[in-house]
């Protein structure tokens, strides 16, 4: 960024935002003499000029501005000339300094990288189960999660609708630690298909079928019927007793933890939907983003997390 002139805008538009800026200050200015006034003497018969405002019968005097206010605001103009000599501020105009936003924002980021970067090397030496019972490292931690995951899994970490719950026991790959760094560094991709096609009345009986696994409220009739599809098609991923595949990251069907569930619906219509048009959970691969060093110490803190229950 040697260059003065930037070119991120059209001639046309640095032209046109220079002179709305110039003109602005420009004009403040003329705005500012063009009503200025230092006589303040009263005339031959004692009177004071008056704005002609009046209530109750007192009468505003039209005296000068107070002359700091008036220097002050000479102040600002002067400053504004000068701020938009040395920053980037007028259209294209670089400014004398060089000073750009991304350069800052880099040396910012080098400074921080050398700071941490021998903290994140001795933090991966340690064993994750260690890392996670070390306060010091979890408070990093934290806010490395904060900062890259509590978009999507919540600031508490406990998800949401199609965001699994981290800090419970169900685990959809695994709450190993080697589960966990393996989660991190490749992503994940949760693939149910749709089973629009075993048709209504069998998703209904397997709907009912799988109510039953987890011992909610069921039809046992259509339930019985539907435990024949379960085991010719949903038995593959979910294992025939319905405890999941952390392999596929397959739920367990069995307990009363939904990852696909809206607050407040009703159970029947939560499974029923997704048998309808299935679900494709995606975890972004987080090594490329975050690195290495980051992942180690942020995998110590969802382990952590699992260890509070
Ligand atoms: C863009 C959203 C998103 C971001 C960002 C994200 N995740 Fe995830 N994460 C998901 C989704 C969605 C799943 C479930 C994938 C599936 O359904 O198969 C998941 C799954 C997981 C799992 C597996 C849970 C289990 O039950 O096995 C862990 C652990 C995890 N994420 C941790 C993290 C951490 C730590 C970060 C930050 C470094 C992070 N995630 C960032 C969306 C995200
Ligand atoms: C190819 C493997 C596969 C098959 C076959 C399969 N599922 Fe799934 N199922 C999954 C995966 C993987 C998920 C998690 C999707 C995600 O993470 O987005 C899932 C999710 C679900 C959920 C949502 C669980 C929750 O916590 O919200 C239900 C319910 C379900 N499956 C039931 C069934 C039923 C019933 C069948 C048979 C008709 C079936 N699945 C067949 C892989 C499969």
């Amino acid at each position: 960024m040697n260059n003065l002139w930037g070119d991120s805008l059209s001639g046309f538009w640095s032209a046109w935002i220079i002179v709305i800026t110039l003109g602005s200050i420009v004009f403040a200015f003329w705005l500012l003499y063009a009503n200025r006034k230092t006589d303040k003497t009263p005339d031959a018969e004692g009177n004071v000029e008056t704005t002609g405002h009046a209530a109750d019968g007192i009468e505003e005097y039209d005296n000068p501005l107070p002359r700091w206010w008036f220097q002050l605001y000479v102040g600002t103009v002067i400053f504004s000339l000068g701020y938009l000599l040395l920053y980037p501020g007028l259209g294209n105009f670089a400014g004398l300094l060089g000073w750009t936003q991304e350069e800052q924002w880099e040396e910012e980021v080098a400074r921080a990288e050398e700071r941490f970067t021998p903290i994140f090397a001795q933090y991966q030496e340690v064993p994750i189960p260690e890392l996670a019972e070390d306060g010091e490292a979890m408070q990093v931690a934290e806010r490395i999660f904060q900062n890259n995951c509590a978009v999507c899994h919540g600031s508490n970490a406990q998800g949401g609708y199609g965001f699994p719950d981290l800090t419970d026991d169900e685990w959809l790959y695994g709450g190993e630690p080697d589960n966990i760094v393996a989660t991190l560094r490749q992503g994940r991709n949760g693939l149910m298909p749709s089973w629009q096609q075993l048709g209504e009345e069998n998703i209904e009986n397997v709907t009912q079928f799988v109510l039953s696994l987890s011992g909610e409220e069921h039809d046992a009739a259509q339930a019985e019927s539907g435990a024949a599809t379960y085991a010719s098609v949903c038995a593959a991923c979910h294992g025939p007793d319905g405890t999941g595949n952390q392999a596929l990251g397959a739920p367990n069907l069995t307990n009363d933890s939904w990852l696909y569930r809206q607050p407040g619906q009703p159970l029947e219509e939560a499974i029923r939907q997704t048998l309808r048009n299935g679900r494709n959970g995606h975890m972004p691969a987080q090594a490329a983003y975050i690195g290495e060093e980051r992942v180690h110490l942020v995998a110590a803190y969802v382990y952590s997390l699992r260890q509070q229950d």
